[in-house]
């Protein structure tokens, strides 16, 4: 029994900060921006909006292109390191939001690489063969804790996700392999202090802005070259295959040149390459499926195709999936 996805869905939200919108703000230009990251525009929440919102939309979406009913649905598993509250679950609010009164479902925090955590998640739950339906929704709302005062790390980030429906097949065909990792000891290179059980929220910790995320730019950057690259060649080689016969590979998106160093170490070529970090910014948990529903959207998957999916980010959290895709109507 193989999980494979059978609905893809996206979503971010309408207000739009661009790089000049942030040149008023803080001492940044367009040009670094861009140079450095590849980043032109991010989306980000409106005032009264949160996680749970943007994992509706993709939620009723996901619904609606696979033709379920949401009691049909039997996991809802939200990846998001941004959730709406410590508690209840982004989950919980969601399967109130669409009616989904026979599922149970939780929150999964795995930062950049959570979305890859939720597929393999919901995957082992299909191939246990005691659920069909799993949602997998990666979202998060970084503008939230964003500290726009800080241009090492503002100019990163934006809002939005995108999510996928598993269900089971008894073809070769869906999820066929994934490399996992973590290693915490690299949580202080980037990590929000503050309100968690660690250093709740006081006066003095707002004041001293320790309710943001912070990171070692340079640091992270290594790490994540490094990790991508490692994992994606090592699921290549256990699978015997090569660069050549992946048909796309969609990467985190954290900046264009993590992604262009990556492609290259692993033999890609930049057509099979997706790239939307210019349009969305570093969407952390959003940015894989956010780019696999775009994907899927512009007709870049036929059937039989072998995507190559790869993350990195806080941890620190890193992996890679190997997926023989499959077209629904
Ligand atoms: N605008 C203008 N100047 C800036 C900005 C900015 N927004 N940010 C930093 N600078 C300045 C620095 O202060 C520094 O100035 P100095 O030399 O006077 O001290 C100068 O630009 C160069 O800074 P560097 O850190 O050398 O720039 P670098 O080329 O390393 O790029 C960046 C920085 C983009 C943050 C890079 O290190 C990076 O992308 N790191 C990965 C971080 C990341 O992606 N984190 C996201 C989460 S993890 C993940 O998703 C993989």
């Amino acid at each position: 029994m193989n999980a494979t996805i059978t609905a893809t869905a996206h979503y971010v939200p309408e207000k739009i900060l661009t790089n000049h919108d942030l040149e008023k703000i803080i001492d940044t230009s367009d040009e670094w921006i861009q140079s450095r990251t590849g980043i032109t525009q991010r989306h980000i929440v409106g005032k009264n909006e949160a996680t749970s919102d943007l994992c509706t939309q993709i939620a009723k979406q996901l619904l609606e292109k696979r033709g379920l009913s949401s009691d049909e649905i039997q996991i809802i598993i939200i990846c998001t390191c941004t959730p709406d509250y410590f508690a209840p679950s982004t989950a919980a609010l969601v399967q109130n939001n669409i009616g989904a009164s026979k599922a149970w479902g939780f929150d999964l925090s795995g930062a950049c690489t959570g979305f890859l955590y939720g597929l393999e998640t919901g995957a082992k739950f299909i191939e246990s063969g005691q659920y069909q339906r799993v949602m997998v929704i990666g979202v998060d709302s970084m503008s939230t804790i964003m500290d726009y005062t800080d241009r090492n790390i503002c100019v990163l980030f934006g809002d939005g996700g995108g999510g996928a429906i598993l269900e089971s097949t008894i073809t070769e065909m869906g999820i066929i392999d994934s490399i996992l990792r973590i290693d915490g000891s690299g949580a202080d290179y980037l990590i929000m202090p503050g309100g968690g059980s660690r250093q709740p929220a006081t006066v003095k910790s707002i004041k001293s802005r320790q309710h943001y995320l912070k990171q070692d730019g340079k640091t992270v950057y290594k790490f994540a070259v490094k990790g991508m690259a490692d994992v994606s060649k090592d699921i290549l080689t256990r699978n015997n295959l090569t660069g050549d016969d992946i048909s796309l590979f969609i990467p985190h998106q954290a900046n264009k040149r993590i992604i262009d160093a990556t492609a290259a170490r692993c033999g890609l070529s930049e057509d099979k390459v997706l790239i939307n970090i210019g349009k969305y910014g570093n969407t952390t948990a959003g940015t894989i499926p956010l780019a696999l529903s775009e994907a899927v959207d512009d007709g870049r998957l036929n059937n039989g195709n072998i995507l190559l999916l790869a993350a990195f980010g806080a941890g620190f959290t890193w992996g890679s999936m190997l997926i023989k895709w499959n077209t629904h109507p």
